[in-house]
């Protein structure tokens, strides 16, 4: 009875998994986010193949460089023979069915650690070039698109980059590559052990310049309404748990798809409550992620995707 007038669902077809990506042939567990792994390309496709198997449609890539390969540019970020352009090529040659996704911003490349090109200010801080930014990410985005990427996923929150991309994008004949905006991307303390899995976090200033006040919320309906004038096909809120309200309000104001991203703090705090031995982790997983899709998110970024398909296969 209680499955019959049931509202909400989640299943494997919502989730896209968010998936870590390194030059060499090692693949390493990562520190800050227990259960999951930097991959080698190889390991990568064998992985992607698991996941496609239990019926995740879409995973999202994120490449991890050396030190040795940050520059106050980031111009690896568009490197054809970069690891993010290798990664999707390989994908697409060995699992054409599978989504591949991809997360445009600088702060993997960036010496800095943030996620466009910045200015040095006098005292020691930095500003990111709003202008200068969108051309680079134009640049990596192209790159992408070449390589074979079905969406294109902008992290890096400059203003007018959804519509900088959607026209470069077009302009080269890659009209079927969909943009998933971060539209409310929040300056939010959930981040950090995405940040060390990627050894990314900002050597300098934090990333209020750009990123949103968690206290506002009628800010993410003009920049939902901003990135839909621009050409955005799905907006995505993040973090996910602490932002349902602002997930149902954009849901009311738009009719484009809404992805939440459950961010890697949020997943660290069920893993390490779950270890604790006071939460159960599937419930508490399963409880939030419903949570997400409640608010209305009709697609969920998470780590715990993997595992999460497990366990819906295995019930069903
Ligand atoms: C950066 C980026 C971040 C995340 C995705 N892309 C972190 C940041 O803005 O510093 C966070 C993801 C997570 O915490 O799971 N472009």
């Amino acid at each position: 009875m209680r499955g019959l007038v049931r509202e909400t669902t989640l299943s494997a077809a919502d989730l896209i998994c968010p998936m870590f990506v390194q030059m060499g042939e090692e693949d390493e567990p990562i520190e800050s986010l227990p259960g999951c792994t930097r991959w080698s390309v190889s390991g990568l496709v064998r992985e992607c193949r698991r996941l496609h198997g239990l019926g995740i449609p879409c995973v999202d890539l994120f490449g991890v460089v050396p030190e040795r390969l940050k520059t106050p540019d980031g111009a690896e970020a568009h490197n054809p023979q970069g690891i993010v352009q290798r990664a999707i090529r390989a994908l697409k040659a060995e699992l054409p069915g599978l989504l591949v996704m991809t997360d445009v911003a600088l702060d993997p490349y960036s010496s800095y650690g943030q996620d466009g090109i910045v200015r040095e200010l006098p005292g020691g801080g930095v500003e990111v070039l709003n202008d200068e930014t969108v051309e680079a990410l134009v640049q990596q985005a192209l790159s992408h698109a070449e390589a074979g990427a079905d969406l294109i996923s902008p992290s890096d929150m400059m203003d007018g980059r959804v519509a900088a991309l959607r026209s470069a994008l077009d302009e080269r004949g890659y009209t079927q590559v969909s943009i998933m905006s971060y539209t409310s991307k929040y300056a939010s303390a959930l981040y950090g052990p995405f940040r060390g899995a990627l050894g990314s976090a900002p050597k300098a200033g934090d990333k209020k310049g750009y990123q949103m006040d968690p206290a506002n919320a009628r800010e993410a309906l003009r920049e939902a309404a901003l990135d839909e004038q621009e050409g955005a096909d799905i907006l995505m809120v993040k973090p996910a748990t602490y932002y349902l309200d602002v997930i149902a309000a954009m849901r009311g104001q738009t009719k484009l798809p809404i992805a939440a991203y459950h961010v890697s703090g949020e997943y660290l705090m069920l893993k390490s409550a779950a270890a604790s031995g006071w939460l159960d982790e599937k419930a508490a997983t399963l409880e939030a992620l419903v949570s997400i899709r409640r608010a209305g998110a009709d697609m969920i970024l998470t780590y715990a995707a993997p595992q999460v398909a497990e366990w819906l296969a295995r019930r069903d």
